[in-house]
Protein backbone atom coordinates (compact mmCIF):
# COMPACT_ATOMS: atom_id res chain seq x y z
CA UNK A 1 0.00 0.00 0.00
CA UNK A 2 3.12 2.19 -1.05
CA UNK A 3 1.07 4.82 -2.76
CA UNK A 4 -1.50 5.02 -0.18
CA UNK A 5 0.86 5.33 2.68
CA UNK A 6 2.91 8.07 0.54
CA UNK A 7 -0.35 10.32 -0.11
CA UNK A 8 -1.86 9.71 3.53
CA UNK A 9 1.87 11.28 5.37
CA UNK A 10 1.98 14.11 2.51
CA UNK A 11 5.58 12.88 2.46
CA UNK A 12 5.49 14.32 -1.17
CA UNK A 13 5.31 17.75 0.59
CA UNK A 14 8.27 17.01 2.81
CA UNK A 15 9.15 17.43 6.08
CA UNK A 16 10.40 14.66 8.97
CA UNK A 17 9.42 11.23 9.29
CA UNK A 18 9.07 8.42 12.12
CA UNK A 19 8.76 5.22 10.47
CA UNK A 20 7.73 2.72 13.88
CA UNK A 21 8.37 -0.07 11.80
CA UNK A 22 11.72 -0.34 9.54
CA UNK A 23 11.30 -3.95 8.74
CA UNK A 24 12.58 -4.69 5.09
CA UNK A 25 12.74 -1.03 4.63
CA UNK A 26 10.10 -0.54 1.97
CA UNK A 27 8.16 2.24 3.31
CA UNK A 28 11.25 4.55 4.99
CA UNK A 29 12.77 4.19 1.05
CA UNK A 30 9.54 5.42 -0.40
CA UNK A 31 9.44 8.38 2.25
CA UNK A 32 13.04 9.39 1.39
CA UNK A 33 12.32 8.61 -2.62
CA UNK A 34 8.90 10.88 -2.07
CA UNK A 35 10.95 14.47 -1.62
CA UNK A 36 14.73 14.85 -1.67
CA UNK A 37 14.35 16.96 1.00
CA UNK A 38 12.93 13.86 3.31
CA UNK A 39 14.51 13.50 6.89
CA UNK A 40 13.24 9.96 8.37
CA UNK A 41 14.16 7.87 11.49
CA UNK A 42 13.18 4.41 11.20
CA UNK A 43 12.86 1.87 14.40
CA UNK A 44 12.17 -1.48 14.77
CA UNK A 45 12.78 -3.73 17.86
CA UNK A 46 14.72 -6.19 15.49
CA UNK A 47 18.14 -6.28 15.29
CA UNK A 48 18.66 -7.68 12.37
CA UNK A 49 16.29 -5.08 10.20
CA UNK A 50 18.49 -2.41 11.63
CA UNK A 51 21.63 -4.08 10.59
CA UNK A 52 20.01 -5.02 6.92
CA UNK A 53 19.37 -0.99 6.79
CA UNK A 54 22.92 0.18 7.06
CA UNK A 55 22.92 0.16 3.30
CA UNK A 56 20.27 2.37 3.08
CA UNK A 57 22.06 4.63 5.56
CA UNK A 58 25.14 5.43 3.62
CA UNK A 59 22.88 5.55 0.33
CA UNK A 60 20.89 8.48 2.16
CA UNK A 61 23.60 9.64 3.62
CA UNK A 62 22.19 12.40 6.33
CA UNK A 63 18.73 11.57 5.62
CA UNK A 64 18.32 8.87 7.96
CA UNK A 65 18.85 7.49 10.86
CA UNK A 66 17.74 4.31 12.71
CA UNK A 67 16.51 3.45 16.49
CA UNK A 68 16.26 0.33 17.49
CA UNK A 69 13.00 0.49 20.14
CA UNK A 70 9.90 -1.04 20.40
CA UNK A 71 6.92 1.24 20.39
CA UNK A 72 6.68 0.90 24.32
CA UNK A 73 9.97 2.84 24.61
CA UNK A 74 9.74 5.28 22.05
CA UNK A 75 8.90 7.98 24.11
CA UNK A 76 12.36 7.62 26.16
CA UNK A 77 14.16 7.34 22.94
CA UNK A 78 13.30 10.16 21.08
CA UNK A 79 13.46 12.46 24.35
CA UNK A 80 10.33 14.82 23.38
CA UNK A 81 11.01 15.22 19.18
CA UNK A 82 7.94 15.45 16.91
CA UNK A 83 7.41 14.51 12.59
CA UNK A 84 5.59 15.71 10.70
CA UNK A 85 4.74 12.29 9.84
CA UNK A 86 4.52 8.93 11.81
CA UNK A 87 3.46 5.63 10.29
CA UNK A 88 3.35 2.08 11.77
CA UNK A 89 2.91 -1.12 9.64
CA UNK A 90 2.07 -3.25 12.07
CA UNK A 91 3.30 -7.23 12.13
CA UNK A 92 6.13 -9.16 10.78
CA UNK A 93 8.36 -8.71 7.66
CA UNK A 94 9.18 -10.45 5.12
CA UNK A 95 12.44 -11.20 6.00
CA UNK A 96 11.33 -12.90 10.20
CA UNK A 97 8.95 -14.89 8.07
CA UNK A 98 11.79 -16.61 5.69
CA UNK A 99 14.26 -16.00 8.71
CA UNK A 100 13.94 -20.23 9.85
CA UNK A 101 13.23 -18.01 13.40
CA UNK A 102 9.87 -19.93 14.14
CA UNK A 103 7.44 -17.68 12.81
CA UNK A 104 6.59 -19.53 9.84
CA UNK A 105 4.71 -22.69 10.21
CA UNK A 106 6.92 -24.29 7.55
CA UNK A 107 10.26 -23.75 9.31
CA UNK A 108 11.74 -26.94 11.27
CA UNK A 109 13.19 -24.82 14.45
CA UNK A 110 12.74 -24.41 17.91
CA UNK A 111 9.55 -22.46 18.53
CA UNK A 112 11.03 -18.88 18.85
CA UNK A 113 8.68 -16.00 17.15
CA UNK A 114 10.52 -13.12 19.08
CA UNK A 115 10.92 -9.90 16.39
CA UNK A 116 13.47 -9.03 19.00
CA UNK A 117 15.89 -11.78 19.65
CA UNK A 118 16.82 -10.46 23.29
CA UNK A 119 13.49 -10.53 24.43
CA UNK A 120 12.70 -13.21 27.31
CA UNK A 121 9.13 -14.68 26.08
CA UNK A 122 9.35 -17.41 23.27
CA UNK A 123 6.54 -18.58 21.32
CA UNK A 124 8.20 -22.08 23.12
CA UNK A 125 7.38 -20.17 26.73
CA UNK A 126 3.86 -19.23 25.33
CA UNK A 127 2.80 -22.75 23.76
CA UNK A 128 4.26 -24.92 26.74
CA UNK A 129 3.77 -22.81 29.89
CA UNK A 130 0.69 -21.19 29.42
CA UNK A 131 -2.56 -22.04 31.43
CA UNK A 132 -4.90 -24.12 29.43
CA UNK A 133 -7.94 -21.07 29.91
CA UNK A 134 -5.04 -17.97 29.16
CA UNK A 135 -4.24 -20.23 25.62
CA UNK A 136 -8.04 -20.22 24.89
CA UNK A 137 -8.42 -16.21 25.36
CA UNK A 138 -4.92 -15.70 23.11
CA UNK A 139 -6.27 -18.35 20.33
CA UNK A 140 -9.68 -17.13 20.32
CA UNK A 141 -8.78 -13.27 20.51
CA UNK A 142 -5.98 -14.44 17.98
CA UNK A 143 -9.10 -15.42 15.56
CA UNK A 144 -9.17 -19.08 15.94
CA UNK A 145 -12.53 -20.26 15.78
CA UNK A 146 -15.01 -22.88 16.85
CA UNK A 147 -11.64 -25.03 17.35
CA UNK A 148 -9.59 -23.04 19.73
CA UNK A 149 -11.16 -25.13 23.00
CA UNK A 150 -10.05 -28.43 21.32
CA UNK A 151 -7.05 -26.89 19.75
CA UNK A 152 -5.69 -26.03 23.76
CA UNK A 153 -6.49 -29.75 24.77
CA UNK A 154 -4.77 -31.23 22.03
CA UNK A 155 -1.61 -28.57 22.79
CA UNK A 156 -1.82 -29.49 26.40
CA UNK A 157 -1.58 -33.27 25.65
CA UNK A 158 1.53 -32.86 23.07
CA UNK A 159 3.69 -30.49 25.40
CA UNK A 160 6.70 -30.30 25.60
CA UNK A 161 5.88 -29.14 22.16
CA UNK A 162 9.95 -28.01 20.86
CA UNK A 163 9.46 -26.86 17.26
CA UNK A 164 7.32 -24.98 14.67
CA UNK A 165 6.73 -28.33 12.66
CA UNK A 166 5.12 -30.29 15.97
CA UNK A 167 3.28 -27.23 16.75
CA UNK A 168 1.85 -27.17 12.95
CA UNK A 169 0.84 -30.64 13.05
CA UNK A 170 -0.75 -30.74 16.49
CA UNK A 171 -3.26 -27.45 15.26
CA UNK A 172 -3.78 -29.02 11.43
CA UNK A 173 -4.59 -32.36 13.56
CA UNK A 174 -7.68 -30.59 14.91
CA UNK A 175 -8.85 -28.30 12.20
CA UNK A 176 -8.50 -31.20 9.72
CA UNK A 177 -12.07 -30.41 8.98
CA UNK A 178 -11.94 -26.73 7.69
CA UNK A 179 -13.08 -25.82 4.28
CA UNK A 180 -11.15 -22.67 4.74
CA UNK A 181 -8.47 -21.62 1.99
CA UNK A 182 -6.06 -20.43 4.61
CA UNK A 183 -3.64 -23.28 6.08
CA UNK A 184 -5.64 -24.42 9.37
CA UNK A 185 -2.02 -23.43 11.36
CA UNK A 186 -2.02 -19.18 9.87
CA UNK A 187 -4.66 -18.07 12.45
CA UNK A 188 -3.23 -20.23 15.57
CA UNK A 189 0.37 -18.93 14.66
CA UNK A 190 -0.86 -15.31 14.27
CA UNK A 191 -2.39 -15.69 17.20
CA UNK A 192 0.78 -17.33 19.82
CA UNK A 193 3.25 -13.82 17.67
CA UNK A 194 1.37 -11.64 18.73
CA UNK A 195 1.39 -12.92 22.38
CA UNK A 196 4.58 -13.68 22.33
CA UNK A 197 5.79 -10.05 21.19
CA UNK A 198 2.86 -8.18 23.07
CA UNK A 199 1.31 -7.18 19.87
CA UNK A 200 -1.58 -5.54 21.53
CA UNK A 201 0.05 -3.16 24.19
CA UNK A 202 2.27 -2.62 22.27
CA UNK A 203 -0.11 -0.98 19.75
CA UNK A 204 -1.96 0.51 22.59
CA UNK A 205 1.81 2.00 23.43
CA UNK A 206 2.29 3.74 20.26
CA UNK A 207 -1.48 4.60 20.15
CA UNK A 208 -0.96 6.80 23.67
CA UNK A 209 2.47 8.32 22.62
CA UNK A 210 1.16 9.63 18.66
CA UNK A 211 -0.32 12.99 20.17
CA UNK A 212 2.60 13.86 21.46
CA UNK A 213 5.12 12.95 18.90
CA UNK A 214 3.00 14.33 15.37
CA UNK A 215 3.70 17.97 15.06
CA UNK A 216 0.39 20.55 14.69
CA UNK A 217 -1.03 18.87 11.23
CA UNK A 218 0.92 16.33 10.83
CA UNK A 219 -0.03 12.55 10.20
CA UNK A 220 -0.48 9.32 11.68
CA UNK A 221 -0.71 6.70 9.09
CA UNK A 222 -1.30 2.57 10.65
CA UNK A 223 -1.83 -0.47 9.05
CA UNK A 224 -3.38 -3.18 10.43
CA UNK A 225 -3.44 -7.47 9.85
CA UNK A 226 -6.07 -8.05 12.22
CA UNK A 227 -9.49 -6.65 13.33
CA UNK A 228 -8.49 -6.61 17.19
CA UNK A 229 -5.74 -4.30 16.04
CA UNK A 230 -8.16 -1.91 13.76
CA UNK A 231 -10.75 -1.61 16.04
CA UNK A 232 -8.16 -0.41 18.59
CA UNK A 233 -6.84 2.18 16.03
CA UNK A 234 -10.16 2.89 14.49
CA UNK A 235 -11.43 3.48 18.21
CA UNK A 236 -8.98 5.98 19.11
CA UNK A 237 -8.35 8.06 16.34
CA UNK A 238 -12.67 8.51 16.40
CA UNK A 239 -11.94 9.53 20.69
CA UNK A 240 -9.16 11.81 19.30
CA UNK A 241 -11.36 13.35 16.92
CA UNK A 242 -13.96 14.07 19.70
CA UNK A 243 -17.03 11.94 17.64
CA UNK A 244 -16.55 8.94 20.13
CA UNK A 245 -19.96 7.15 20.41
CA UNK A 246 -18.42 4.26 21.70
CA UNK A 247 -16.68 2.87 24.55
CA UNK A 248 -12.74 3.13 24.80
CA UNK A 249 -10.86 -0.48 23.90
CA UNK A 250 -7.85 0.40 25.72
CA UNK A 251 -7.64 3.04 28.71
CA UNK A 252 -6.29 6.45 28.93
CA UNK A 253 -7.58 9.58 29.68
CA UNK A 254 -9.83 11.04 26.51
CA UNK A 255 -9.19 13.94 25.53
CA UNK A 256 -11.65 16.99 26.48
CA UNK A 257 -11.27 18.49 23.05
CA UNK A 258 -10.95 17.67 19.31
CA UNK A 259 -7.23 16.70 18.47
CA UNK A 260 -7.77 16.65 14.95
CA UNK A 261 -9.35 15.22 12.06
CA UNK A 262 -9.87 11.32 10.99
CA UNK A 263 -8.83 10.80 7.62
CA UNK A 264 -10.16 7.34 7.02
CA UNK A 265 -13.40 6.61 8.23
CA UNK A 266 -13.83 3.46 5.88
CA UNK A 267 -10.61 1.99 5.75
CA UNK A 268 -8.52 1.53 2.95
CA UNK A 269 -7.29 -1.61 1.66
CA UNK A 270 -4.84 -2.83 -0.96
CA UNK A 271 -5.92 -3.31 -4.76
CA UNK A 272 -6.44 -6.70 -5.84
CA UNK A 273 -3.63 -6.66 -7.98
CA UNK A 274 -1.32 -5.97 -4.76
CA UNK A 275 -3.22 -9.31 -3.15
CA UNK A 276 -2.59 -11.23 -5.90
CA UNK A 277 1.18 -9.65 -5.94
CA UNK A 278 1.30 -10.07 -2.42
CA UNK A 279 -1.23 -12.45 -0.74
CA UNK A 280 -0.34 -11.48 3.03
CA UNK A 281 -1.58 -8.27 2.48
CA UNK A 282 -5.29 -9.07 2.19
CA UNK A 283 -6.20 -8.04 5.98
CA UNK A 284 -4.35 -4.88 5.71
CA UNK A 285 -6.58 -1.93 6.56
CA UNK A 286 -4.89 1.34 6.55
CA UNK A 287 -6.12 4.39 8.81
CA UNK A 288 -5.14 7.84 8.78
CA UNK A 289 -5.05 11.02 11.12
CA UNK A 290 -4.07 14.45 11.09
CA UNK A 291 -3.82 16.45 14.19
CA UNK A 292 -4.83 19.74 14.63
C1 LIG B 1 5.25 -5.49 8.42
S1 LIG B 1 6.90 -5.24 8.92
C2 LIG B 1 7.27 -3.64 8.29
C3 LIG B 1 7.65 -3.67 6.84
C4 LIG B 1 8.15 -2.34 6.35
N1 LIG B 1 7.11 -1.32 6.38
C5 LIG B 1 8.71 -2.46 4.95
O1 LIG B 1 8.29 -1.68 4.07
O2 LIG B 1 9.57 -3.30 4.72
C6 LIG B 1 6.77 -4.90 10.64
C7 LIG B 1 8.06 -4.60 11.32
O3 LIG B 1 7.72 -3.92 12.52
C8 LIG B 1 8.46 -4.41 13.58
N2 LIG B 1 7.63 -4.25 14.78
C9 LIG B 1 6.43 -4.82 15.01
N3 LIG B 1 5.97 -4.45 16.21
C10 LIG B 1 6.90 -3.62 16.73
C11 LIG B 1 6.98 -2.90 17.96
N4 LIG B 1 6.02 -2.97 18.88
N5 LIG B 1 8.07 -2.12 18.17
C12 LIG B 1 9.04 -2.03 17.22
N6 LIG B 1 9.02 -2.70 16.04
C13 LIG B 1 7.95 -3.48 15.81
C14 LIG B 1 8.75 -5.85 13.25
O4 LIG B 1 9.92 -6.27 13.92
C15 LIG B 1 8.87 -5.81 11.74
O5 LIG B 1 10.21 -5.65 11.35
Amino acid sequence: MQSEVLQQLGAEGGGDFLDCTLGGGGHTRAILEANSENQVTAADRDESALARANELVSQYQGRLEVLKSCFSDLSSKLEGRKFQGVLADLGVSSDQLQGQRGFSFNDVGPLDMRMDEHASKTAYEVVNNTGSQELYVILKNGGVGKEARRLVQAIVAARPIQTTAKLAEVIRSVACGSKSKLDPATLAFQAIRMAVNDELPELQALLQLAPEIVRHQGRLVIITFHSLEDRAVTARMREWQGGANMPALWPGALPTSSLGKFLTNKALRPSEREVDENPRARSARLRAFEFA
